[in-house]
């Protein structure tokens, strides 16, 4: 990858430049409008929300305000677990699309699977929301679909039924925790991996270890962190609402991380995992999914 616009492609041919620009956390209003319209300056063309994150609105009404084509930009947004069931998730794409201001996605996931120890009718209710997904897909409103903290038992079972493969796993990825034996299976198995937190939502920008090799190249840890997912195969995508960051974080194609390093990074302590993974159904025990199926 040499530049922001530089793609992966995923298994249905669909381009999707390599760097996204995260919005987890960013409050709508001004601040998501703003931020949006900063990451687009500085040359971001792919941009992350999710219905939880509550900013579509702002996110939409960034993109309109930065003058850069709707064509131009890779837009995705996630499905929540308070519309699992294919009638609602129908409708769960009709509202992020009005939210967002747009008549089509490029990019929906599913946020959360519906894990067993939440309901044992676990891979029912994923079927019956993948299913609103495949209908949205094949209308056009969606170019590509895929899930988000999907395990392999999750992503298999799904299988079974599903006339469409999922296309992409966004998964927590960063030093500190990057889950290798789920990248390795995902991309073995033809999914792009995405990475949430690829800075470990800031909680790794004061390790040592990456202190020691960002001051090598003279680049910042946040730059390191960027750098090892995309040396990962892995997309990234920082969110910051700082211009000055949202820049930095984009400023990553003028130096590689060189094997020892990727070595050294794959091997320094733990550190930033969030806790949430996807067996103890974090979003569920948070929120509490929502399993009416029709
Ligand atoms: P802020 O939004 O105030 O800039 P992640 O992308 O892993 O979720 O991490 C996001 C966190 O890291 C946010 O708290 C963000 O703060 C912070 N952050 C993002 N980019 C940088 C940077 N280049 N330097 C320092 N902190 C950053």
């Amino acid at each position: 990858m040499k530049s922001l616009t530089d793609v992966f492609t995923l298994s249905n041919g669909v381009q999707i430049p390599c760097v996204g620009y995260g919005t987890w956390q960013t409050p709508n209003g001004d601040v998501a409008r703003d931020s949006v319209v900063a990451a687009l300056k500085a040359g971001y063309r792919h941009i992350d929300t999710a219905a939880a994150y509550g900013n579509e609105a702002s996110v939409g009404e960034g993109i309109r305000l930065s003058g850069v084509a709707r064509s131009d930009i890779f837009l995705t947004t996630k499905h929540w677990i308070m519309e699992r069931g294919y009638t609602k998730t129908v409708a769960a794409v009709e509202a992020s699309l009005k939210n967002l201001g747009t008549d089509y996605l490029d990019l929906y996931l599913v946020h959360w699977p519906c894990v067993e120890k939440s309901n044992p009718n676990w891979k029912e209710i994923n079927a019956a929301t993948w299913a609103g997904f495949e209908k949205m897909y094949k209308e056009g409103k969606i170019r590509a679909i895929g899930v988000s903290n999907y395990l392999p038992e999750q992503i298999l079972a799904l299988e079974e039924t599903a006339t469409v493969k999922p296309m992409v796993n966004q998964i927590e990825f960063h030093p500190g925790y990057y889950q290798p034996a789920l990248v390795e299976w995902c991309q073995n198995h033809g999914m792009l991996v995405e990475g949430w937190s690829p800075l470990g939502c800031g909680a790794v920008l004061q390790d040592v270890t990456l202190g020691k090799i960002a001051a090598k190249y003279n680049k910042s840890v946040a730059q390191v962190c960027v750098r090892f997912a995309l040396q990962s195969d892995v997309l990234p995508m920082p969110k910051s609402t700082h211009a000055e960051r949202i820049a930095q974080n984009a400023d990553v194609f003028d130096f590689e991380l060189s094997d020892a390093d990727m070595l050294a990074i794959r091997t320094m302590p733990p550190v930033g995992y969030s806790t949430y993974h996807p067996t103890e159904a974090p979003a569920d025990s948070l929120f509490g999914g929502n399993y009416d199926v029709d």
